[in-house]
């Protein structure tokens, strides 16, 4: 695996300090923030580059959805659909550690990995004032997982931070410990009852006396099976996918790595996640990749092997499942 090497700065999260971080996100860095529920490792949700670097920061061998966070409720609505509970459970507990999934809306900003490919948007507003400044000065979503490797626990200090980002991110701002240590609550309210995704610092009492009824639970990784459709965990595309396919075949579609080759002029349509062999500028074009060439109407989407090896390994997992899914 190449190392990732930047130079990390730790700052206090004074006026200069939280200006420097906004500056940095806004030309695509790695930002460590505090918030009241663990530090999240953001980066400028709307720049699918930016996104690929925090999967590679973290070593995370997929891609999964991450919480988009904004300064306001008017800043979350403007990215996805809210229906009458997920508004009413915004109105109450934000800022605060509550995660809302709603549908995603056509105005959308945040990019497709920071979704995953998927159509709906987990969207948060944060209690914290060193992050609602940044947010505010940085003027866009910031995608932000919990700032810890892969596998480790969350960090609930900058020094936690440090420990296991130091050298892969480019700034830590430093605001002392967090308050609660746990992440937020997550509930989906994509129509129908509104369900609970993960337990976190916001209590489901208090969420169910809001919405007057029950959280249907949905949580990650339980054991009971999830009805087809019922909430997609990740993007499935419409054609069958084959992986690590040697060239174009005339009639399919075709999805490279590096530059096109002579015999994808024969494909149905063809493109490259990156002309250059470059593994962020591939992932961050793998999802909008994958939709554009499934609506082509090809049967068959023929993918040429990407290397397994930093963020190549998230982006073969994404397209083992893609495969398998169908
Ligand atoms: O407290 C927190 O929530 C922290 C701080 C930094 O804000 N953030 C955090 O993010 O825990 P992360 O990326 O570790 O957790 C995001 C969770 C993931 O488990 C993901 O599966 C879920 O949110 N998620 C995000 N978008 C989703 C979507 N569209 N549908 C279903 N689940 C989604
Ligand atoms: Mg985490």
């Amino acid at each position: 695996m190449k190392a990732i090497t930047r130079q990390t700065r730790l700052i206090a999260s004074d006026r200069q300090g939280i200006a420097d971080a906004a500056a940095l996100l806004r030309a695509g860095g790695l930002v460590a923030l505090p918030t009241e529920t663990v530090y999240g490792l953001g980066a400028d949700a709307t720049d699918g580059r930016a996104v690929a670097g925090i999967y590679a920061a973290k070593g995370r061998p997929s891609f999964n959805p991450l919480i988009a966070h904004v300064a306001t409720i008017d800043a979350a609505r403007a990215q996805g659909l809210f229906d009458v509970l997920a508004l009413a459970l915004a109105r109450a507990f934000w800022p605060g550690p509550l995660t809302l999934v709603v549908p995603v809306s056509n105005s959308t900003t945040v990019c497709d990995l920071a979704r995953a490919g998927l159509d709906s948007v987990a969207l948060r507003v944060p209690d914290h004032p060193v992050a609602l400044d940044l947010l505010g000065a940085a003027g866009r979503p910031v995608a932000a997982p919990s700032a810890n490797l892969s596998g480790h626990v969350s960090p609930t200090t900058a020094s936690h931070v440090l420990a296991d980002l130091d050298g892969r991110i480019d700034l830590v701002l430093d605001d002392g410990p967090t308050g609660i240590g746990v992440e937020s609550t997550i509930v989906a309210c994509l129509g129908g009852a509104p369900r609970l995704l993960r337990p976190g610092g916001l209590e489901r009492a208090r969420i169910e006396a809001v919405i007057g009824r029950s959280l249907v639970l949905d949580l990650e990784g339980g054991a009971s099976p999830r009805a087809p459709g019922q909430l997609a965990s990740h993007y499935a595309p419409r054609a069958r996918l084959i992986m690590d396919a040697p060239a174009p075949v005339a009639g399919q579609a075709w999805l490279g790595f590096g530059p096109l080759p002579g015999e994808a002029m024969q494909a149905h349509q063809a493109e490259t996640l990156s002309a250059s062999g470059d593994l962020l500028e591939a992932a961050a074009n793998l999802f909008a990749a994958l939709r554009r060439l499934d609506s082509s109407g090809a049967a068959e989407i023929h993918v040429a092997p990407v290397p397994v090896q930093g963020l190549g390994e998230a982006i073969n997992d994404r397209l083992q499942r893609a495969a398998a899914t169908r």
